[in-house]
C-alpha cells in the first residue's frame, strides 16, 4: 500500500512540476490560465499575421485566449481591457492602436494584479503600467531605409512620404529615423508627406492625389508599410510611370505581397519588422507569473532586403 501511495504521489509531483515548468499554465483555480488579447484592428496582412501567431501560440501552450479586434478605434482597445480585467484574466496581451491615453486602465490591470505586454507598438505611459514591451526598433527602421534611398538616389531625391496611423509608436519612430538620416543631405528633401494610416486603399488615394499634384518631380516614395506601399504601386502604375524604375518605392515590413512586389520590380527595398511575437509574448507573460522580471524593452530581429534578393527567399517568407 504504502508503495502505492509513494507512487501516486511522484506521479502528481512530475505532473505539476511540468505544468510549473511550463510557465504555470493551470489558473489558480487548476483550469487553464485565460488571456486577454487585444488587437488595433485586422485591416492588414500585418495585423492578420500578429493575431495569427497569437492565437497559434495560445493553442499550442493550452491557455484560454479571449481575442478582441478594436478595428481601429482606442475606446474599444479599453472598453475590452476592461471586459478582461472584469472576466479576471491571468494574463493581457495589447497591441495599443496609439501611444497615449491609455494609463488609467493599465491602471486598473495594475491594481487587478493583471500582468500586461505590450505587443508591437509602445505606449507612452509610465513603465510600472506594463510587464515589458516586445516589438521593433522603429527608429533603426528608418534610419536603415534612409541609408538604402541615399546610397540607390545617390543622395538626391524629391521624396512623398505616406506616413502610417498618427500617433502610433511606429509612425513617429519611422518619420524620426529616416529624418535623422536625410537630414545629413541637402539635396535629400520630402515634398509631401501624409497619413494612409498604415491602409492599402489610403495608402493608394493619398498617393493618387500626390501623383495629381507632384507626379513628374517625385523621385521616391517612402512608405511607413507595406500595405501603403501595395496602394502607392497601384498610384503611380495607374498614373502612367513605373513603379520602382520611373519612381522608387521603399517600404517597412516584409510581408509576403512586399516580397512578390519586389519580385516583380516594382518595390526597391523591404526593412523588415516582424509581427511573429506571439511566441515572445507568451513566453513573457509565464515570466510574469512565474514572479520574475524582464527588461522593459524586448527587441525584435528583423531583417533588410533588397529588389535583387527576393525572387530567392520569398517562398521561405512565414507571413
Ligand atoms: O506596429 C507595427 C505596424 O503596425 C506595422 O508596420 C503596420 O503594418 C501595422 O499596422
Amino acid at each position: 500500500m504504502k508503495r502505492k501511495v509513494i507512487a501516486l504521489f511522484l506521479i502528481l509531483a512530475v505532473v505539476a512540476g511540468t505544468a510549473f515548468a511550463n510557465g504555470q499554465q493551470e489558473a489558480a483555480d487548476g483550469g487553464k490560465k485565460v488571456v486577454g488579447f487585444s488587437q488595433c484592428d485586422s485591416q492588414q496582412a500585418w495585423r492578420w499575421a500578429e493575431t495569427e501567431s497569437v492565437k497559434q501560440e495560445a493553442a499550442k501552450r493550452g491557455y484560454e485566449l479571449k481575442y478582441n479586434d478594436a478595428q481601429a478605434v482606442q475606446a474599444n482597445q479599453i472598453a475590452a481591457i476592461r471586459s478582461f480585467i472584469a472576466q479576471g484574466v491571468d494574463g493581457i496581451l495589447l497591441a495599443p492602436q496609439v501611444m497615449t491615453g491609455f494609463g488609467p486602465v493599465l491602471e486598473e490591470a495594475k491594481e487587478a494584479g493583471i500582468p500586461v505586454v505590450l505587443l508591437d507598438r509602445l505606449v507612452a505611459e509610465d513603465e510600472d503600467l506594463f510587464f515589458t514591451f516586445i516589438g521593433s526598433d522603429f527608429v533603426w527602421e528608418g534610419e536603415e531605409m534612409a541609408k538604402i534611398v541615399v546610397e540607390e538616389t545617390g543622395g538626391k531625391a524629391r521624396i512623398a512620404e505616406l506616413q502610417g496611423t498618427p500617433g502610433a509608436d511606429p509612425t513617429i519612430d519611422r518619420k524620426k529615423g529616416f529624418e535623422n538620416v536625410i537630414n545629413e543631405y541637402p539635396d535629400m528633401q520630402i515634398i509631401l508627406s501624409q497619413t494612409g494610416d498604415f491602409n492599402r486603399t489610403k495608402g493608394k488615394e493619398v498617393m493618387e492625389a500626390f501623383m495629381k499634384a507632384e507626379g513628374n518631380n517625385i523621385d521616391v516614395i517612402y512608405c511607413h508599410n507595406d500595405d501603403m506601399a501595395i496602394g502607392a504601386i497601384q498610384a503611380v502604375r495607374e498614373y502612367g510611370l513605373e513603379p520602382g524604375q520611373d519612381i522608387k518605392i521603399y517600404s517597412i515590413d516584409g510581408i509576403k505581397d512586399a516580397f512578390q512586389a519586389m519580385v516583380d520590380g516594382d518595390l526597391n527595398a523591404v526593412v523588415e519588422c516582424t509581427p511573429l511575437l506571439g511566441p515572445q509574448g507568451f513566453d513573457a507573460l509565464e515570466a510574469a507569473w512565474r514572479g520574475e522580471t524582464l527588461p522593459k524593452w524586448v527587441m525584435s530581429e528583423d531583417g533588410i532586403f533588397r529588389m535583387d534578393e527576393a525572387a530567392a527567399l520569398i517562398d521561405g517568407r512565414a507571413y
